[in-house]
């Protein structure tokens, strides 16, 4: 057999190298092992020591293996004389595995009780699994610091720091999995199920995560942050969230962008206040009806887009890099005060928001074929392509970015 050559191992020894460094990278914003919450740090605790005694165990064993395997090899040697077995030796080979996964069993199971706890709930959030997009919305209650209109937002999950938040999760297409890996496991959202799952998170900050559970053509594209935000600045958050709709000036581009939204967006995606007036001056208001023309039903509601750093299924960034940076890598002081600016037309990360607004499928997998679609009876899963004039485009996001 040619060896391989020294150039060659070298590569090898690299390329290895590259993977292990990359397994230690120190920005993994994903990292099941650098738990930032309550919930994240009770798994992170009983990981350890079963990831410890599942190691020594497995090494043990392995060595057992690699010993017996060379000690008695094949040399030709006659049969040995067949005995029953040394039954003190089985007797003890059962009882010590047998502690071991009752040693292991105890955490485990007391874990599991505590992660599934809900008596010390603080704040009650429901999580609804779109295609392929997270929905949030906050039912009135005297939790969360008291909500007094229900709030629907998508993409980032805002939650109070430091609180014990309860996230009511369910579906409305497929089966989804919800994860943040540094507050909490994942936990599947089934439709016609409601499943309950703990966040806390210690500091302010994003915590990113994505969709676990094999949903659909974009389910690779299904990613959503938490955002923690001192209770302060939560209450700030909650009232922007509410704040009345507030209608372009008249002769502005955003103007223009309300009446081009109106007639090609507003059918799926609401827009809280948003109203229409007829030719005899009567106005009403413009309620979106997703379920008339998404296969999925439902649709974002944009109320407040710019309020909010991500937009299709947190998938882009509606900030610029810089910009995302400086909110990604800001202290927990000074988090807060830069997510409540929202989005700003100098930090709007305009080409892919034009991008997705031009062709949206063609950026994110949605249906796959025309003749999918002949068989949903017209309907489109998901945004399709509207076939918008540059100058309609330029509308639209001058009146999304009013949308704060
Ligand atoms: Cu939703 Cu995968």
């Amino acid at each position: 057999m040619p060896a391989i050559s020294l150039r060659h191992r070298r590569r090898l020894v690299a390329l290895a190298g590259t993977f292990v460094l990359a397994g230690c990278a120190q920005d993994a914003p994903q990292d099941t092992w650098k738990p930032a919450g309550e919930n994240a740090r009770r798994i992170q605790n009983l990981q350890w020591p079963v990831f410890l005694v599942a190691g020594i165990v497995g090494v043990i064993v392995m060595a057992a293996i690699a010993w017996v395997v060379v000690r008695y090899r094949d040399r030709g040697q006659p049969m040995p004389k067949q005995s029953h077995g040394k039954p003190a030796l089985e007797i003890a080979l059962t009882i010590l595995p047998a502690l071991i996964l009752v040693g292991v069993g105890i955490p485990t199971v007391s874990t599991v009780f505590k992660l599934a706890k809900t008596s010390d709930t603080e704040c009650v959030i429901n999580v609804t699994g779109q295609q392929w997009w997270w929905e949030y919305d906050y039912p009135v209650q005297d939790g969360c610091g008291g909500i007094s209109e229900p709030i629907v937002t998508s993409g980032q999950l805002v939650i109070p720091a430091g609180k014990h938040v309860l996230l009511r999760l369910t579906s409305r297409d497929v089966i989804h999995s919800f994860w943040i890996p540094k507050l909490n496991g994942k936990k599947d959202t089934v439709p016609g199920r409601v499943h309950t799952l703990r966040m806390e998170a210690d500091q302010p900050g994003i915590y990113a995560g994505q969709c676990t559970e094999f949903c659909g053509l974009s389910h690779a594209n299904m990613k959503m942050e938490a955002v923690a935000l001192y209770p302060e600045d939560f209450e700030t958050w909650k009232a922007n969230q509410l704040k009345d709709y507030v209608k372009p000036d008249e002769g502005t581009l955003a103007a223009t962008g309300e009446a081009t939204f109106t007639a090609n967006c507003s059918y799926c995606h609401q827009v809280n206040g948003l109203t229409s007036t007829a030719a005899d001056g009567t106005v009403t208001p413009v309620l979106a009806n997703p379920d008339q023309y998404v296969v999925s039903g439902s649709a974002p509601n944009l109320s407040h887009l710019m309020t909010r750093n991500t937009f299709a299924g947190a998938t882009w960034d509606l900030l610029t890099q810089e910009c995302r940076d400086k909110v990604w890598n800001a202290s927990p002081e000074e988090f807060g005060a830069l997510y409540l600016q929202g989005v700003t037309a100098d930090c709007l990360n305009e080409v892919d928001l034009r991008e997705w607004i031009r062709n949206a499928p063609a950026k994110k997998p949605m249906y796959s074929s025309d003749a999918q679609k002949a068989d949903s009876g017209g309907k489109v899963r998901g945004m399709p392509n509207l076939g918008l004039t540059d100058t309609q485009i330029d509308q639209i996001i001058a009146y999304l970015l009013e949308r704060n």
